[in-house]
């Protein structure tokens, strides 16, 4: 079996790896739609956060084809004992052992990049979660996906529940942007950014520091790299100025109707003032002016996140099953 390097200028491989993406996706989480060609390649040649990586796939028999793809992370700033990667084989072509093929070679790479433990993640009750337990990865956190279905909410719904939620926030004054975060608010945005080092997770990884700088510079890809359009709201606390709270939201126009929830965070002095609920609710009801097609929105939460999954679903998202779950396996384990 040969597993070539894909080049980021080949967009001719791109295009096949996204055709595996495409069958996968569909084969195994119809629930939601495969990613948009133009953002697969964007993500595919450089990720998103600003991660070093490599991707490598497996050509078909047919000239322009593909088989089977992963792309490799290699964080350069935290967790540099960690690789992350998700094996993609084509459904037609499974249970042939090019999937535990291609796992070794993914170890391969992390060990030949110093790299110790390599991290996964795969739907619950899928045959991704069959191939890791047999590939001898350990489970870790689940993450449970809600959808909040638009055309479901009643009318005025999301503007009282900003009012109740404004009753609790007196001291704080909302405010938003669209695309890539404006430099008076980078310092700000890295606080929150920050804040999600609360956020559940598994035990061994190290906190993502962020500042201004790594917020101008690793924030925001994929607004910078594709026709993807961002929205922001933030509260801002009146006495100090503080970022006290932010949610972002990313719409892609290769995938109408579906709108995806990026982070919401709370920092740390500022919980307890429905602060998560105020910049959702407010975010919900600007987009229904500005993306009026939108219909679909989808969330990601560690399943034991209470406080912000109340939020959801107080918001209307319910349950989008099945889940994720993380996975990690020593890169040493090879089998
Ligand atoms: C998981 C995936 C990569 C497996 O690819 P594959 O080429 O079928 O894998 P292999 O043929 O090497 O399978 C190796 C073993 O994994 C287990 N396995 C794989 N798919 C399975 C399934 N659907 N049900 C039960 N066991 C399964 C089996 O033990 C299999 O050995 P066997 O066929 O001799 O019984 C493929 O299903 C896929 O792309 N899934 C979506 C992405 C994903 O979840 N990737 C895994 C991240 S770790």
């Amino acid at each position: 079996m040969r597993i070539v390097r894909l080049d980021p200028a080949d967009t001719d491989a791109a295009r096949a790896c996204h055709v595996v993406h495409v069958a996968a996706q569909t084969a195994d989480d119809p629930a939601e739609p495969p990613q948009s060609l133009q953002v697969f390649s964007a993500w595919l040649r450089t990720g998103w956060g600003g991660n070093p990586g490599e991707v490598w796939f497996v050509p078909g028999e047919m000239d322009g084809d593909a088989v089977a793809w992963y792309r490799i992370e290699l964080p350069d700033l935290e967790n540099r004992d960690r690789a992350f990667a998700i094996p993609v084989v084509h459904p037609a072509s499974r249970r042939r052992g090019i999937g535990g093929e291609l796992l070794r070679h993914v170890l391969e790479r992390a060990k030949e990049n110093g790299r110790t433990v390599l991290d996964t993640v795969v739907l619950q009750g899928s045959a991704g979660e069959a191939f890791a337990r047999h590939a001898g990865f350990t489970a870790g956190l689940a993450e449970a996906r809600r959808m909040l279905d638009l055309r479901k909410v009643p009318a005025g719904q999301f503007a009282r529940l900003r009012e109740t939620a404004a009753g609790k926030a007196a001291g704080y004054t909302l405010v938003s942007w669209t695309g890539v975060t404006p430099d008076e608010y980078l310092e700000r945005v890295a606080g929150t950014f920050n804040a999600m080092n609360d956020a559940p997770r598994d035990e061994g990884w190290e906190e993502d520091i962020w500042d201004a700088q790594r917020v101008r510079e690793r924030a925001d890809e994929i607004l910078r790299r594709t026709d993807v359009r961002g929205y922001s709201v933030a509260a801002l606390h009146d006495a100090t100025g503080e970022m006290a709270a932010l949610t972002q939201v990313e719409i892609d126009p290769g995938i109408p109707g579906w709108g995806y929830q990026g982070l919401t965070a709370v920092t740390r002095p500022h919980r307890g003032h429905r602060l998560g609920l105020l910049t959702k609710a407010a975010m919900l009801q600007w987009l229904a002016e500005a993306e009026p097609k939108v219909d679909r929105i989808v969330t990601g939460n560690a399943a034991s996140n209470k406080h912000m999954i109340a939020v959801n679903e107080t918001l209307g998202f319910e349950l989008l099953e099945p889940g994720w779950q993380f996975h990690q396996i020593p890169v040493s384990d090879v089998r």
